[in-house]
């Protein structure tokens, strides 16, 4: 058996994996948009496993993988075997000897992590506490799309210190752009969680206005994500200075982004006039999760591909 390549985190590929994917993303979308069939994963089996809700992620890999020419396949704790404490490594064992492909979104890292450990086929991570990677590799390509490439740029993070920053971060040392990162006292960045290489693509600010100054993308996240729920009051009082506003768009570059990866909730980490405003780039953001994780799973499942 061939160990097969995982996603998993962010720093799992190389700055030239990046650039191929990219170029696959592009040509892929451009494909779909021509209404012209490809179907390079025909009959191939996608299984997706969800501990955590999810609108975007579901539907965008489920969707992918039809149009990809294969099926695809949804767990969720409730309704199988993994929510009744079957051992993580069995159903690694189980679902990978059925399938060509598995994304899950879980919990703890170290939930994928063993379950990739076991896995016979590549293994994607659809969200965990710790990282989002196919969230970013998606606004990444959105970026590219509006400004060219990210390289040299600099992104604002504003908000909590979650899976999505986390993953920024490592994104920052991996194709070399800056992040500005500013976080409410409490829920400070730990370096040491971010898995970062310590190359120095991220500052810290007190001030979030600070943080978007000279910034050319101003992105922000829930303040409560999912799993946290219980912290939830103390957070709403802990984030209030922490929402995305005209004021901190302005503080940034002329003609800066705004990003979520969504759901949002206006007037609490961003306000309506910031991701409803002209910048906002949000439902790009949102469609491009498609055309990135269908040139993720050919990848993955396939290797590089000429056409
Ligand atoms: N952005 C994102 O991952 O959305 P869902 O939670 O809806 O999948
Ligand atoms: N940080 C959020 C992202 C949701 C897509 C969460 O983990 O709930």
């Amino acid at each position: 058996m061939n160990t097969p390549r995982h996603y998993l985190q962010f720093k799992d590929f190389t700055r030239e994996e990046y650039d191929y994917l990219f170029g696959r993303v592009r040509w892929i979308k451009d494909k779909f948009k021509r209404y012209e069939p490809y179907h390079p994963l025909f009959d191939r089996t996608l299984v997706m496993i969800f501990e955590k809700a999810s609108t975007r992620t579901r539907l965008s890999f489920e969707a992918g993988m039809q149009q990809l020419g294969g099926s695809a396949i949804y767990l969720n704790t409730r309704d199988s075997q993994l929510g009744r404490g079957e051992p993580v490594e069995d159903a690694a064992q189980v679902i990978s000897r059925m399938s060509d492909v598995v994304m899950i979104r879980t919990f703890e890292q170290d939930i994928i992590d063993r379950f990739a450990a076991n896995s016979r086929v590549p293994v994607i991570n659809g969200l965990t506490n710790e990282y989002h990677p196919c969230q970013i590799l998606a606004d990444i390509f959105t970026f590219i799309e509006h400004r060219g490439s990210i390289q040299g740029k600099t992104v604002a993070w504003v908000g909590d210190a979650n899976n999505m920053s986390y993953t920024w971060l490592q994104a920052a040392e991996v194709l070399d752009f800056k992040v500005r990162v500013s976080t409410p006292p409490g829920y400070a960045i730990d370096p040491a969680r971010a898995g970062l290489a310590g190359t120095g693509h991220f500052e810290l600010f007190a001030d979030p206005m600070e943080a978007c100054r000279g910034a050319d993308l101003v992105t922000t996240d829930v303040w409560t994500s999912m799993g946290y729920e219980a912290e939830n009051e103390a957070r709403m009082k802990a984030f209030a200075d922490w929402c995305v506003d005209a004021d901190m768009m302005a503080a940034a570059n002329p003609g800066a982004l705004f990003m979520h990866c969504l759901p949002a909730h206006r007037g609490e980490e961003v306000t309506a006039d910031v991701i409803d405003g002209p910048q906002s780039v949000v439902w790009d953001e949102a469609e491009n999760r498609l055309h990135v994780q269908k040139a993720l799973m050919e990848y993955l499942v396939l290797g590089k591909v000429d056409s």
